[in-house]
């Protein structure tokens, strides 16, 4: 069994992540009650990408958040360092890089846009991660964070802090093939930076423009910033 501890030492976050990859895709779409596919439409959609782009979507795991971004008609490349995640999107048709998000395998100012999805919240050092998008960029080019956050309402907070610590981990017993995996998500969820704290962190990164929206009441947020010229 892996699950990697929350200083998210990086051979742990890999091997768990290597260990979750065959059920990955199934298991989100489960536990998110299916909201998983409108958060990355709106991830998208943020972006404001199309064809002509060239885009980097970092911690991409089985390439399941790339696929919509290259719906788009951007050339889309899949970038992450658990070599079993990509393995487990091998029937996605899009490129495929494996590499650690605070040493990225990128010359710089390559990109037009960088995302990651749910991905910051895993690498142990993510303003280095925000640093090694900022150069890989092009200046003006844009980054979208699409990442779990804090919920705006007080009371619903409160009921999906309990949903977190309770009923997701029994219910990942039910699908994920590493259930121990999803007590890390819900402590990991639990203990990162509300919207504003992230929005300065990127700011600290080298990014302008920094912004951010809330989905589903900001279970989820996007953040959304430009390289400055
Ligand atoms: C929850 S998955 C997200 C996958 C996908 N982006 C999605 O939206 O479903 C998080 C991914 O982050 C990757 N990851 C964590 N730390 C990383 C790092 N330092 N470098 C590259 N990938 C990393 C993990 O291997 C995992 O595949």
């Amino acid at each position: 069994m892996s699950r990697a501890t929350l200083d998210k030492d990086p051979h742990e976050v890999a091997s768990m992540f290597d260990a979750v990859a065959r059920r990955y895709d199934l298991t989100n779409t489960v536990m998110s009650l299916g909201q998983d596919r409108f958060w990355r439409r709106a991830t998208r959609a943020a972006l404001k990408i199309g064809p002509g782009d060239k885009v980097l979507d970092l911690a991409a795991g089985t390439a399941v958040s790339t696929v919509e971004l290259a719906a788009s008609g951007a050339w889309c490349v899949a970038a992450d360092f658990s070599v079993g995640m990509l393995a487990a999107g091998a029937g996605r048709h899009v490129p495929k890089v494996a590499g650690d998000a605070t040493r990225l395998p990128f010359g710089d100012d390559v990109f037009d846009a960088v995302t990651i999805s749910f991905g910051l919240r895993n690498v142990a050092d993510h303003g280095a991660a925000l640093r090694e998008m900022a150069r890989v960029t092009r200046p003006g080019g844009r980054l979208v964070v699409c990442e779990f956050s804090t919920p705006t309402n007080t009371l619903f907070a409160t009921v999906y802090k309990e949903y977190l610590m309770q009923a997701l981990p029994r219910i990942a017993r039910a699908v994920s093939s590493n259930p121990d995996a999803y007590v890390y998500l819900a402590e990991s969820i639990r203990a990162w930076p509300d919207q504003a704290e992230l929005a300065r962190r990127i700011g600290d990164a080298g990014w302008g423009q920094v912004r951010w929206r809330n989905l589903s009441g900001g279970i989820v947020a996007l953040h959304a910033a430009t390289k400055p010229k």
